[in-house]
């Protein structure tokens, strides 16, 4: 990528603020309102063209560029930037006429049809072609348009289609395997081959993992998961080099979705790395969770999967979704916490989809920043008061949120971990993670994502919630860590298998036993609804389930012990000295709350001095760099609190000065700029 593209939308100094602008949906009289209406909110940013393909190109290489040029002018006559997207996630109806084959097809043979979004065959060559000639197009009419401040290529690659299993994606996969691997010897020793019978005696005796009768080869599932993430980044790359090319020093992006609960088939690490700017959106899932704390998760793995630089949240609502079982508003203030939380993770700004909400289509339940009622509603006025408290909080822009402690998380792992015929159905990695994060976040630690072979030196606590793949070097990454002094908490199924989900030579936990000073000898997960007890120091009571094992230390020290069942008087909680650093184990599952215990003890280990006395869903987060330090604190109780500060400062969403201790109204926000 050259090194003059910026990573950061082109455009004024300070945060970002506005939304998904759809004016193709509407009239040109109400364009005019648009404007004036974002002025009033403040907005500065809009992602506009999204979905406009059938608009710009109505028919096969007939533009009608007119109206988006009317758009642009519009919006730049009024001081409103263009993040301008690429239509490509949303060819028209004549293309699929001419090109039947890119609709893409399922495990089962079904292909889907014309009718609603990312009905894309990625390995395509005709759509490849078409995408390539729309871009082109797009960058060569508006490269220098001066309201373009960045390109947003596609939507969400990865959903609502994540793979294709046409015949076209079955060539395209061989060619992917007969480059990741020497010879297709090499692939059967890979995949295990010699397993039921599976043995390839060439490439072009293999397909995409089909539907089959009963369960598939697990490491051909893994890599077809891999080569569709690798084809869906193959057009996002090609797409971002035309605009490159084309537009110079224009920042390129493509909109995320961390949240696994919403994306989960793209290795967000392999993007971060092809994208200028990382963006991300983020819906809260409304299941009786704690939707702030999901918030946090998915904003700090945004910004992890950015390297630790600033982002930008591109997409949330309003208020309401309209695509889960029940789609309930807002409560009132929940809008700018929720905004305000991701700016205080390191967001550049918040956007919304949409500006304007729609009358017509799949997503007219869907809130936006103006809704249905117009501007003499609720949500509109909470719109114009968050933008005016986005502006005021300008000088954030640029600064790194700090944070406390790692945890390690890998998408390819995850895919492993969801492979069929594991040891019980009831254990889910995500649950873990989202467990392990709930509890650091309960201690009001900032958590930043890393990938199991990055450099973790910079922490002094790192966890590992359910790593079942792990690599080799993973495994000898976490043993540097702990020997030059750090403190890990490993939890159950960790270190598992390889790359190809074999499982490694010897010993479970393979990369592992050494760090941990113990091997694993059964696994023995518990009935539905069963539980287990354990013990610990000072006779201390807690209770597990879903799963146990029978843990042998092998140099760990046991610090709680199971005191019921199969497992009974066996190892729970393990403790290993290893050079300077300490390697904690657990090996059944706990909540959140009683995961707390354990990670009080390891905090210790790692000298993580305890939070000043903090009431819980007072989320309390730092920026700082070169315009100051800044604390954030974001109130999702009921009642006012009050936050300690370790230097007097200014408010910046008051601009009240503020010392000792920071009074944060009930449901509210605050921003301090701290002296100094
Ligand atoms: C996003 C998508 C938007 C809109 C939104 C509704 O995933 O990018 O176009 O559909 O969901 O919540
Ligand atoms: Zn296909």
């Amino acid at each position: 990528m050259p090194e003059t593209t910026p990573r950061a939308p082109r455009g004024p100094s300070g945060l970002a603020f506005g939304g998904d602008y759809n004016p193709e949906q509407w009239p040109r009289d109400v364009w005019d309102e648009d404007a004036r209406l974002m002025r009033e909110a403040g907005v500065n940013l809009v992602s506009v063209g999204i979905f406009a393909w059938s608009l710009l190109e109505p028919a096969p290489g007939a533009h009608e560029f007119g109206w988006l040029d009317d758009v642009l002018d519009l919006l730049h006559a009024n001081g409103v930037r263009v993040d301008l997207g690429t239509p490509t996630v949303a060819p028209p109806a004549w293309f699929y006429r001419a090109h039947p084959d890119a609709l893409p097809v399922t495990a089962d043979g079904t292909r889907f049809s014309f009718g609603s979004r990312g009905a894309i065959c990625h390995s395509n060559a005709d759509y490849r072609a078409a995408a390539a000639d729309i871009t082109t197009r797009l960058a060569e009419r508006y490269a220098d348009h001066p309201a373009l401040a960045m390109w947003h290529v596609h939507n969400e690659y990865g959903v609502p289609v994540s793979a294709c299993y046409c015949d076209s994606c079955a060539a395209h996969f061989r060619r992917w395997l007969a480059r990741t691997y020497d010879s297709v010897d090499a692939l059967n020793e890979a995949w295990g081959t010699a397993f039921w019978g599976q043995r390839y005696a060439s490439f072009a005796e293999i397909d995409p993992p089909r539907a089959t009768p009963t369960v598939g080869n697990p490491a051909q599932a893994l890599d077809y998961r891999r080569f569709a993430d690798a084809t869906l980044r193959e057009n996002f790359v090609m797409e971002r080099d035309i605009l490159h090319r084309l537009a110079p020093g224009v920042p390129v992006t493509t909109n995320f979705m961390t949240a696994l609960s919403q994306c989960d088939s793209v290795d967000y690490w392999a993007w971060g790395r092809e994208v200028d700017v990382v963006t991300n959106d983020h819906y809260l899932i409304t299941d009786g969770r704690r939707t702030h704390v999901n918030l946090a998760m998915a904003a700090d793995l945004t910004r992890s999967v950015a390297g630790g630089a600033p982002w930008l949240l591109l997409e949330h609502s309003t208020s309401g979704v309209n695509w889960q079982p029940r789609n309930p508003a807002k409560a009132p203030g929940q809008m700018a916490r929720n905004s305000l939380a991701h700016v205080a993770r390191g967001s550049e700004g918040a956007l919304f989809f949409q500006w304007r909400q729609s009358r017509r289509g799949a997503e007219k339940f869907h809130s936006a920043m103006l809704p249905h009622g117009g501007t003499d509603t609720r949500v509109w006025r909470e719109v114009v008061e968050l933008g005016a408290a986005v502006e005021a909080l300008g000088a954030v822009r640029g600064t790194r949120t700090e944070a406390d402690v790692a945890v390690l998380w890998d998408w390819q792992s995850w895919w492993a971990q969801n492979l069929q015929w594991h040891p019980s159905e009831d254990h889910d990695p995500r649950e873990r993670a989202d467990a392990f994060y709930e509890a650091l976040y309960d201690r009001h630690l900032t958590v930043d994502f890393a990938h199991p072979e990055a450099d973790l030196s910079a922490y002094p606590l790192v966890v590992v919630p359910a790593l079942y793949l792990m690599t080799e070097a993973a495994g000898a990454n976490l043993r540097d860590y702990v020997e030059n002094g750090g403190t890990l908490v490993v939890s159950y199924f960790s270190g598992i298998v390889d790359e190809h989900d074999a499982v490694h030579d010897g010993p479970v936990p393979g990369p592992l036993r050494d760090v941990l000073g113990l091997t694993v000898e059964e696994f023995n997960p518990l009935p539905a609804g069963g539980g287990v007890r354990l013990r610990g120091p000072g006779g201390a009571e807690l209770t597990g389930d879903v799963w146990t094992e029978f843990v042998v230390p092998r140099g760990a020290e046991t610090v709680w012990t199971y005191t019921d069942g199969l497992v009974a008087r066996r190892p729970a909680v393990t403790r290993n000295r290893l050079g300077r650093g300490t390697a904690w184990y657990l090996s059944t599952r706990l909540a959140p709350a009683a995961l707390d215990v354990l990670l009080g003890a390891a905090a210790e280990d790692a000298r993580i001095a305890p939070r000043a006395a903090l009431p819980r869903d007072v989320e309390v987060v730092r920026r700082s760099g070169d315009s100051g330090s800044y604390l954030f604190a974001v109130n999702h109780t009921a009642s006012d609190a009050k936050v300690p500060l370790e230097a007097p400062g200014t408010e910046l969403l008051t601009v009240e000065r503020a010392a000792g201790r920071l009074a944060v109204p009930a449901e509210a926000v605050r921003v301090v700029r701290l002296d100094g």
